[in-house]
C-alpha cells in the first residue's frame, strides 16, 4: 500500500525535521499554555477513540497520540476539530522516529493492542526491544511510566522479559489509569497489561 506521506518525504531524516517542527510548534506553546512539563503518549492510538476519551476526563493535562497510518490518524483529528478539544493532538509517525525527534518529556506512555508479529522470524519487528526502551526512557520524566496492552500471550511475555532486561524500567503494581474502552479492547476483551516505571 503507498503512502503519500512516506512518497514525499522519503529520507527519515526529513521525518524527524518535520517532527521536530510539529512539536515546537503545536506541543511546546500547548505546554506553556497550561504550565506542563510533559505529554501523555499513544503510541499506534489508531482513529483516537480511547485517547479522546481520555483526554476529556483530564483536561489539565496534554494528549498526544500518533500512529503509522495517515487515514487512521486523520480521522483522530476530525474528533479534535468536531469536539473542539484543546488538549489533544494527533501526529501521523512512526513510534521510534518520533520519540527520536521529540524534545520534550513523556509522563505516561500507552501502548495498546500492538503489532504482535507472531511468526518467530519476525520478532525481530516487534516495537518492543531493549533499544526502544533505553530511547523511551530518554524521554520520559524520572517517575514517568509505560503502559502496555495485549491480547496476545507471546508477546505479552516478550514485552515483560524485555521490561525486566532492561535497567530503565521496573514493572510496577498499578492500575491501568483510564478504563475506557479503545476500538481493539472492544473486539479483543481478553487481554493482558503491565505498567512500568522509569528507573
Ligand atoms: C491493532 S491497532 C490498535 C489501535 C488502538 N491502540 C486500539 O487499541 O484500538 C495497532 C495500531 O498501531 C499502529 N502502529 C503499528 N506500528 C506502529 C509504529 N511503529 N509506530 C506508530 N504506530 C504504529 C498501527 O497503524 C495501528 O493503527
Amino acid at each position: 500500500m503507498s503512502d503519500p506521506y512516506l512518497e514525499l518525504h522519503r529520507q527519515k531524516q526529513d521525518r524527524k525535521k518535520r517532527g521536530g517542527e510539529w512539536v515546537e510548534n503545536f506541543i511546546f506553546p500547548r505546554l506553556i499554555e497550561y504550565d506542563l512539563s510533559a505529554i501523555n503518549l499513544e503510541i499506534g492510538c489508531g482513529h483516537g477513540h480511547w485517547l479522546v476519551n481520555y483526554s476529556q476526563t483530564e483536561t489539565s493535562q496534554l494528549f498526544v497520540g500518533i500512529d503509522l497510518i495517515s487515514k487512521r490518524i486523520k480521522k483522530a483529528a476530525s474528533k479534535v476539530t468536531k469536539q473542539n478539544l484543546k488538549n489533544i493532538f494527533f501526529y501521523k509517525a512512526e513510534a521510534t522516529e518520533f520519540i527520536e525527534c521529540l524534545d520534550t518529556k513523556i509522563s505516561k506512555t500507552f501502548i495498546m493492542y500492538p503489532d504482535p508479529w507472531p511468526k518467530y522470524k519476525h520478532h525481530k519487528r516487534r516495537l518492543i526491544q531493549l533499544p526502544f526502551l533505553k530511547l523511551l526512557s530518554s524521554r520520559t520524566l524520572d517517575d514517568g511510566e509505560f503502559y502496555f496492552k495485549t491480547d496476545h500471550s507471546g508477546y505479552f511475555e516478550w514485552a515483560t522479559s524485555m521490561v525486566s532486561e532492561s535497567t530503565y524500567w521496573k514493572i510496577i503494581d498499578k492500575e491501568w489509569p483510564h478504563k475506557a474502552k479503545s476500538y481493539f479492547s472492544e473486539l479483543l476483551p481478553k487481554n493482558q497489561s503491565f505498567c512500568a516505571r522509569r528507573l
